[in-house]
């Protein structure tokens, strides 16, 4: 049955990312049939999906589901749904109305993932990392990658991991491959997994070709401005970014409020010392935190995983 829904999940991405017209209102039923904005209310606020069904299961299925922003969905009527299918769905439904949110920001939504341990680290001493998270969390992730138009890592996790970057564990289209950073000359694995071009996003000049573009952006100071990525990308038709670490990359992104999304999986397990989850400048005050908004805890398999908004301003 989860397959079911799973596809449903894909084909709404697919209907919402190729609308011609600001979309408010999805029908769709399990049977194939979709209509987009039949009954359009201008100004009124978030997204609502409308799910029939005649034959699965056999009782007519009435759901109505309202995506309020770039990761949360209400049920508004479950109809004859499952919970366990009502939680599926709500997880990945705004996923697929990322286009909607990167138009309103003129730049790519962000989200950014890690499995960390319970002190907080993404890799043991000497890098290793495969597996903090669980298979649920694996599974995830490919749905993650699977609803987001590009996946982005920097140039130590494509270095230290070897990454394949496609999705692999469920069915769905591989995101864009992006590696920022252009000291890592190993693409070996991103060559091997997909024919597909792969993006590097860099600060020098490089002379990088064959199956790679390479994107030269200008630094602020060090590292280039993340608002500055997300906007190119959104100006070469990437709407969702997967952000996949590491401690670097990320830490930098949440440093300078350029991610839309946090996706964070905590592991019932201790490594004592290795890569910090992220190395964020420490505050004085707790009221100078870094906070969240539209939290939830979700559960996953035997672990739960973070999932908040990060309160996002251009500087
Ligand atoms: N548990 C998990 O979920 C998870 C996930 C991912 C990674 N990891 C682990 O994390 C470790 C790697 O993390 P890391 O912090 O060493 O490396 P990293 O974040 O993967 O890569 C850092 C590099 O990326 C480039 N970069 C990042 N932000 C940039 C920006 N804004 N502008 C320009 N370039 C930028 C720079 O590359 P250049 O120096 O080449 O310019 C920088 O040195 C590995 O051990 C890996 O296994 C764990």
């Amino acid at each position: 049955m989860e397959e079911t829904f799973w596809q449903l999940i894909l084909k709404l991405r697919h209907i919402a990312k190729n609308s011609k017209e600001p979309i408010q209102h999805i029908f769709i039923s399990l049977e194939g049939t979709t209509l987009v904005n039949p009954h359009a209310i201008p100004n009124e606020p978030g997204f609502w999906v409308h799910l029939q069904s005649k034959t699965i299961p056999s009782d007519s299925i009435h759901a109505h589901f309202l995506v309020e922003s770039p990761s949360k969905a209400s049920v508004i009527d479950r109809g004859t749904l499952s919970e366990t299918t009502c939680t599926f769905l709500k997880q990945y439904l705004p996923y697929c109305l990322s286009c909607h949110f990167a138009k309103a920001q003129q730049k790519a939504v962000s989200i950014a993932h890690f499995a960390q341990s319970l002190d907080g680290r993404i890799a043991t001493a000497n890098g290793d990392s495969k597996w903090i998270g669980n298979t649920e969390n694996l599974i995830h992730a490919h749905r993650m990658r699977a609803l987001s138009d590009a996946i982005l890592i920097g140039s130590g996790t494509l270095k230290k991991d070897q990454p394949k970057l496609t999705v692999r564990l469920v069915n769905g289209p591989n995101p864009k491959r992006i590696v920022l950073g252009t000291s890592a000359a190993c693409y070996g694995s991103l060559y091997e997994s997909s024919k597909d071009r792969i993006m590097v996003i860099g600060r020098h000049t490089s002379t990088l070709n064959g199956q790679i573009d390479y994107v030269q952006l200008e630094p602020e100071k060090e590292f280039i401005d993340p608002h500055h990525i997300l906007q190119n990308l959104y100006q070469q038709g990437i709407c969702s970014v997967y952000i996949e670490g590491g401690s670097t990359t990320t830490s930098y992104f949440i440093k300078r409020k350029a991610i839309n999304i946090l996706q964070l999986h905590l592991a019932p397990l201790l490594l004592g010392g290795g890569t910090p989850c992220l190395q964020i400048p420490g505050i004085d005050l707790v009221d100078q935190a870094i906070r969240f908004e539209k939290t939830q805890f979700q559960p996953t398999g035997d672990a739960i995983m973070f999932v908040g908004e990060l309160a996002t301003d251009e500087v």
